[in-house]
C-alpha cells in the first residue's frame, strides 16, 4: 500500500516519542522508505541509534552537524519525500509550525515542505486548551495538504486525565494512507455490505458462514481513502477501521453493525437512496431457521428437521430499485461454471457490475489475505486482477468501477 513511498518522520520532544519506534516500523513493513528528522529534545526521549536502525539512515536533528552530507538536507529532505509525518507534534513544535519559525533541523525541514503533511499533537491536557495552542492547531488545519490530526482523551503520562494523547501509531498510518490518495471519489457517497449475517436458530446458536468482511472493510477504506463519504453495513466481525481523530475536515466513515440478513437488508434499504454507489460485498445467509426457537433447543436421540425460510436477496432489491444515477456492485463466490453463473448473477439482479471470486483459486476466497478477480460490467468490460493482497484488489477493483 505505501510500497515506494518516501516517508520523512519528523519528531518533537514529548513523550508520545516513544511509540514512533513502532510508528517506523510499521511504514516500513508497509512498504516505505523512512527518513527522520528530530527536534534537538526528542532525543531526550528516544535515541538516535534506534531512529537510525530503524530507518537504515542518518538522523537529520542538528543543522550545523558536520555529520551531514552536505549542509542542505533541511532542503533535500522535502524533496525526497512524498509525505512528512510531525508526530509527537509539542506545543512549541506546532507554534512554531503555524508561525513560520524555522529554527532548527525539523522546522526548517517543514518549511520547505510543499508535499502532504500529517500532523500528530501530543501534550498534557491544559497545554492543549490554552488558546495559543488551539490557535496554532487551527491555523495549519486550514493549510493545503495538512492533515492536522487531533489529540484524544484518556490517561496522560503527567498522571492526570484529559484531551492531550497523541493519536495511535495505527490512526496514524490510517492517515498516511488517506493523505497520499488521489481524491478520485471525492464527493460520492458510497454504501458497502461486508461480512457474514448470523441467523438465530435458539439463544446460543445459528446458522453462517466462513466470510471474515476482509475484502468488503478493504474496499470501504480504499474509497475512504479517495475521498468518498461511507456507509458500511458490516455484518459480525472480529475487523474494525482505526478513526482518524483529526482538525481537518475529512468525510465520514460509518460502520452500522447488523447481525442477520433480514437487519442487513433493512439498514441497506435505509442507506442506499442517498448512495451513489452501493458495494454488496457481504457472504449474505440464503436462508435462516423459520422460528427461532426462545429456549434452547435440547438434544435428541433421533434426527431433527430444521425448517428454513429463504431471506430476502438484497442485492437484486437494490438492483431493481437503483435510479439512472446509481450503481450496484455484486460479488459472486463460485465453485464451478465460474463465467457463466457471473454473468447471470449480472443479468438477473440488474447489477452494473460483479466481481467474481472462484473458490477454485488457490488463496482467493474467505479469511485468505489475498484474493483474485475478475470484474465483469453490464456493458460487456471485463478486467482480470491477479492475486494480489485484498488492499491491492480493493484498488483494482474501485480503478475499474470509477471508469
Ligand atoms: O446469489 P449469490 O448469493 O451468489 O449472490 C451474491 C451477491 O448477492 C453478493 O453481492 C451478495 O452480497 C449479494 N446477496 C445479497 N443478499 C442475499 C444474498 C446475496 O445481497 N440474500
Amino acid at each position: 500500500m505505501l510500497s515506494g513511498k518516501h516517508i520523512l518522520v519528523g519528531i518533537s520532544g514529548g513523550i508520545a516519542a516513544y511509540k514512533i519506534p513502532e510508528l517506523i516500523r510499521m511504514l516500513i513493513k508497509a512498504g516505505a522508505e523512512v527518513r527522520v528528522t528530530t527536534t534537538r529534545h526528542a532525543l531526550e526521549f528516544v535515541t538516535e541509534l534506534t531512529l537510525r536502525t530503524l530507518s537504515g539512515a542518518p538522523v537529520y536533528s542538528d543543522v550545523f552537524a558536520a555529520i551531514n552530507a552536505h549542509a542542505t538536507e533541511h532542503i533535500s529532505l522535502p524533496d525526497w519525500a512524498d509525505l512528512m509525518i510531525v508526530a509527537p507534534a509539542t506545543s512549541n513544535v506546532l507554534g512554531k509550525m503555524a508561525a513560520g519559525i524555522a529554527d532548527d533541523a525539523l522546522t526548517t525541514t517543514f518549511a520547505a515542505m510543499r508535499k502532504p503533511v500529517v500532523v500528530a499533537p501530543a501534550m498534557n491536557d491544559k497545554m492543549y486548551q490554552h488558546p495559543a495552542t488551539q490557535q496554532a492547531m487551527h491555523t495549519l488545519a486550514a493549510y493545503p495538504d495538512m492533515l492536522m490530526m487531533d489529540c484524544v482523551s484518556g490517561d496522560l503520562a503527567c498522571g492526570t486525565n484529559g484531551k492531550g494523547r497523541m493519536a495511535e501509531p495505527e490512526q496514524i498510518m490510517e492517515a498516511v494512507r488517506y493523505a497520499l490518495t488521489p481524491k478520485t471519489l471525492r464527493g460520492k457517497r458510497i454504501m458497502l455490505t461486508a461480512g457474514p449475517t448470523q441467523e438465530k436458530l435458539d439463544p446460543v446458536r445459528y446458522l453462517s458462514n466462513y466470510s471474515t468482511g476482509k475484502m468488503g472493510y478493504a474496499l470501504a477504506r480504499e474509497a475512504w481513502y479517495r475521498g468518498a463519504e461511507v456507509t458500511l453495513i458490516s455484518g459480525p466481525t472480529h475487523l474494525s477501521i482505526p478513526a482518524v481523530p483529526a482538525l481537518t475536515t475529512l468525510p465520514a466513515l460509518n460502520i452500522v453493525s447488523v447481525c442477520s440478513a433480514s437487519e442487513m437488508y433493512e439498514a441497506a434499504m435505509q442507506h442506499f437512496p442517498a448512495s451513489d454507489t452501493a458495494v454488496m460485498c457481504a457472504a449474505v445467509a440464503d436462508y435462516a431457521p423459520q422460528q427461532e426457537s426462545a429456549v434452547k433447543i435440547k438434544r435428541i436421540e433421533h434426527e431433527i428437521q430444521l425448517p428454513l425460510r429463504a431471506n430476502k436477496d438484497i442485492a437484486a432489491a437494490l438492483g431493481e430499485r437503483k435510479q439512472a444515477h446509481q450503481t450496484v456492485v455484486g460479488f459472486a463466490l463460485e465453485t464451478d461454471h465460474e463465467e457463466q453463473h457471473a454473468l447471470d448473477k449480472l443479468a438477473h439482479k440488474h447489477l452494473d457490475w460483479l466481481v467474481l471470486n472462484s473458490l477454485r483459486d488457490a488463496g482467493a476466497g474467505f479469511g485468505t489475505d489475498t484474493n483474485k478477480v475478475t470484474i465483469f460490467g453490464s456493458k460487456g468490460q471485463k478486467k482480470e486482477c491477479p492475486l494480489l493482497s485484498k488492499e491491492a484488489i480493493a484498488t483494482c477493483i474501485w480503478d475499474t468501477i470509477s471508469l
